[in-house]
């Protein structure tokens, strides 16, 4: 299974059998978006075009396969960047036809939720999916990855990788930010309290899973403003340490609260900032006193690849699902709960 990722900044090909991984190859165009500190979408969509063809084949080269053994190709459907993601589907639709093999245009969330397969095997079912990355924070119910994923809570503004790249930003950290805020936090001490969003009382009535992260960004550039009027210096790495853990109390506190309340016990973390050192740490911590185990992918599979599209795919012709017809859509809002186009 040949599996295409391009919803963001990275042009993924992933190359897997069943649940072995053969080829994960990925170009990332972050080095070009650095200086305007996020993501630009044209910018993305014109690197993946460039990309396209020697991560293809640079992936059939280090599984050792030519595109003729492919039995069926995956690719990200949506939900991210439009123009990025017509790269992608236009490049497996291409192949699809050229080769007369199988595509399934595919959820990319669900594929972060897949990949793990990939590294520890089948997923418990049920189990539940803290998915963190630049540009989602969902909490997902999942049992059987390739139809049922039901959402529980998201991010109401910023996703958790955003918050760190700004947080970062306003620090003087570069661009992405959160492994240098990660780095800064190892030598700070959490001595600040910053805000949780949404935790108190009336808050958890309506959004007992969801998360909200802009306040917390606020908080952090009016304190950092105090300190620069004061004359007195910043203190980077506790401003990091203490932002770090506001992020991951709230995002283990609540994923560990999903999970006692609908009683399962496996907690899987994907996406970019599942490479963070504390948010493991706590994670498993936290998870422990329920008696719930935790699940993280290897820091390469957890930020966006083709691997994880492939895993999934590959789940898809394990299930004998149907594949997708050939005009499958790049479709910039997929809904959560759509897992195969
Ligand atoms: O999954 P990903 O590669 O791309 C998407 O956004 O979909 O995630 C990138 C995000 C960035 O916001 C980056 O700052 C964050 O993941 N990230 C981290 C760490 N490594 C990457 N955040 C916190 N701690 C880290 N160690
Ligand atoms: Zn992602």
């Amino acid at each position: 299974m040949l599996g295409i990722e391009t919803s963001c900044d990275e042009t993924g090909v992933g190359i897997v059998r069943g649940h072995e991984l053969l080829a994960d190859a990925v170009a990332s165009s972050v080095e070009e978006h650095a200086r305007f500190g996020g993501v630009v979408p044209e910018v993305a969509s014109r690197a993946h075009l460039e990309a396209m063809v020697p991560t293809i084949e640079r992936a059939c080269e280090t599984a050792g396969v030519r595109l003729a053994d492919v039995d069926a190709l995956a690719v990200t459907s949506g939900p991210g960047l439009a123009g990025a993601l017509l790269v992608g589907v236009a490049a497996a639709k291409s192949l699809a036809i050229a080769l007369g093999k199988p595509l399934y245009g595919v959820n990319h969330l669900a594929a972060h939720v897949a990949v793990d397969q990939l590294e520890h095997g089948a997923l418990p079912d049920p189990c539940l999916a803290l998915l963190v990355s630049g540009g989602h924070s969902s909490l997902l119910r999942v049992g059987d990855v390739t139809s049922e994923i039901d959402p529980m809570g998201s991010t109401i503004d910023d996703a958790a990788g955003e918050a760190f790249d700004k947080v970062a930003r306003l620090l003087g950290l570069p661009f992405p930010g959160g492994p240098y805020i990660d780095k800064a936090a190892r030598e700070g001490q959490i001595s600040i309290d910053f805000p949780r969003g949404l935790t108190s009382r009336r808050d958890l009535e309506r959004h007992r899973f969801d998360f909200s992260f802009s306040g917390l960004k606020t908080a952090v550039a009016r304190w950092v403003e105090a300190r620069q009027a004061s004359g007195e210096p910043v203190p980077v790495d506790d401003v990091a340490a203490s932002f770090q853990e506001a992020v991951c109390d709230v995002l283990t506190r609540k994923a560990v609260d999903a999970a006692a309340s609908e009683g399962i016990e496996d907690i899987l973390i994907g996406g970019g900032v599942a490479a963070n050192s504390r948010l493991r740490v706590l994670a498993e911590e936290r998870a422990a006193q329920k008696g719930i185990r935790v699940r993280v992918p290897r820091p390469k599979l957890c930020t966006d690849n083709g691997a994880m599209v492939a895993a999934l795919g590959a789940e898809m012709v394990a299930r004998g699902r149907t594949p997708s017809q050939l005009d499958l859509p790049a479709d910039s809002s997929m809904p959560v709960d759509v897992v195969l186009v």
